[in-house]
């Protein structure tokens, strides 16, 4: 989809449809001289339907070759007081799956009148072309579609007042690259589980690695047992696709150095402690972190904020195979601390484990992982919030603050103390499962944070957001992408 601002007339825009966003307070005098030149025919017509302005609304009115454009879309958006950013990237999303599946090729967006003096011309250019790509992506690699007929939204043109331009034409290129991340990150998390190995992430990341700025590097089981990561290595045993520990490393010059640490396991089977059928349906989600991180360095050269950014994934699969990990077996990590493995199937934290070691030997200023970590968390927050844990109030503060502008929903919890007790073990430093199954999304981050040391850190727990199961408006059914808009709204408020 391309976008651009035009200083174009409503009326002369030649285009397959003309959309008008409109309130409720004023979608008669935003849309009167539009029924003007429709001779009267457009308000009948919105009086006919009971158009009111009201949230979601929607009409299409031919123009009859009264105006350059074919049709014209009235969108009500609500009560001026309502509207915010997120319910504008929702319409926008309906919308451009209305104007797709009806085959429409052109479309051309007025924002010319301000919605409401709470929100800027460019944040409303900005959320549309989210919502605009967002809501129309689809992974269709393995669909048969008639190629020739192939509904296709090629072009969107905000029509915006000249003094704005352009503002909005910045606001619209940044947009638009958030946008290319979070796709990139759908796309390897939809791929098939088979195709997408931990050697699959490695070359993905290696193709990256041509961009300006950023270098990157693999490391095979051989490295990984040099370091020391046996937690990690406890994971992969069950697999017979070898394991591939990825860094990348883009340099942006400035004084900060931040970490970003994405859950890698292409498949999660539960290993010994193996899923049920239905819970291992979606298992291919479960790199959804480091999907995550690969889509922030899809864009970071173009982006090119003045920071260093050091990206690690360990990836593999959690596999049952004759050589797996059992119950009861006891790793030692990267940082010294043995972990008695008593369920297989909590293998997120054993990989997490050696990166964060790993990560905290590179003396950065910020950790941030991202996993799929619990259906606790799921059981906490549901399906659409992520949940955060900080052992640094700031840098929390930091990350909420970039996931509220970017419209991506976090919820923090806490690094309750109480409860550490419940991941010690008998016989080794740590258990992998905690005592009790109450808090499962706590006690897990309360492990995590055993390997941190005393660098601020944030963990958000993605198991719900990470994957839909059902199509939303923003989100179709699978891969979302969470947190590539955070985490580069984060890393450009640095
Ligand atoms: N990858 C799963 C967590 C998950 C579940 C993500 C559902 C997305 C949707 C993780 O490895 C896991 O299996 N966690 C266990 C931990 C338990 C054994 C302590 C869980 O949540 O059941
Ligand atoms: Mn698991
Ligand atoms: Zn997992």
């Amino acid at each position: 989809m391309k976008f651009k601002a035009k200083t174009a007339s409503w009326d002369k825009i030649e285009v397959d449809a003309l959309a008008v966003l409109v309130t409720e307070e004023d979608y008669q005098t935003v849309t009167s001289r539009m029924n003007i030149k429709l001779d009267g025919q457009l308000h009948n017509f919105l009086a006919n339907e009971g158009f009111s302005g009201k949230e979601g609304q929607f009409i299409a009115f031919p123009s009859g070759g009264r105006l350059a454009a074919k049709i014209v879309y009235v969108l009500g958006v609500g009560k001026k007081g309502d509207l915010t950013l997120s319910g504008l990237r929702k319409l926008a999303a309906t919308l451009g799956k209305k104007a797709k599946s009806s085959g429409k090729k052109t479309l051309a967006i007025d924002l010319v009148s301000e919605l409401t003096p709470k929100i800027a011309i460019s944040d409303s250019a900005r959320v549309l072309v989210e919502g605009l790509e967002l809501g129309t992506y689809r992974y269709e690699k393995y669909k048969t579609v008639d190629q020739e007929n192939k509904n296709e939204l090629t072009d969107v043109w905000f029509l915006v007042p000249p003094a704005k331009l352009q503002h909005i034409t910045n606001a619209i290129t940044n947009s638009q690259i958030g946008v290319a991340g979070t796709l990139f990150a759908r796309d390897l998390i939809n791929e098939s589980p088979t195709i997408t190995t931990p050697t699959y992430l490695a070359n993905a990341a290696m193709t990256l690695g041509r961009q300006k700025n950023i270098k990157v590097e693999i490391m095979d089981e051989k490295d990984v047992r040099k370091l020391g990561m046996g937690a990690y290595l406890a994971v992969t045993r069950g697999s017979a696709e070898p394991l591939k520990f990825i860094k990348l490393v883009y340099s942006g010059g400035g004084k900060k150095k931040i970490v970003l640490a994405g859950k890698g396991i292409t498949f999660d089977t539960g290993g010994l402690s193996l899923k049920d059928a239905k819970n291992m349906e979606t298992m291919k989600l479960d790199m959804s972190g480091a999907a995550t991180v690969l889509g922030v360095f899809s864009i970071l050269s173009q982006l090119k904020p003045a920071v260093t950014v050091i990206g690690l994934i360990a990836a593999c699969e959690n596999m049952p195979g004759s050589r797996a990990t059992k119950p009861g077996d006891i790793a030692v990590a990267m940082n010294g601390k043995s972990i008695e493995i008593l369920n297989t199937d909590a293998e997120g934290r054993l990989t997490l484990a050696d990166m964060l070691s790993y990560a905290v030997n590179e003396k950065p200023d910020y950790i941030i992982d991202l996993a799929t970590l619990t259906g606790a968390c799921m059981v906490a927050l549901g399906e659409e919030v992520a949940g955060l844990f900080t052992n640094n109030e700031k840098l929390g503060d930091l990350i909420t603050q970039a996931a509220a502008e970017s419209g991506e929903k976090v919820w923090q919890l806490p690094l309750e103390i109480e409860y550490r007790e419940t991941i010690k073990s008998h016989i080794a430093d740590l258990r992998n499962v905690a005592t009790s199954r109450y808090g499962g999304a706590i006690t897990a981050a309360l492990f995590l944070e055993e390997f941190v040391s005393n660098i601020p850190w944030v963990h958000m727990d993605i198991a719900g957001p990470a994957f839909e199961e059902k199509d939303t408006a923003v989100n179709p059914k699978g891969g979302v992408g969470f947190g590539v808009r955070t985490l580069i709204t984060f890393l450009e408020n640095l």
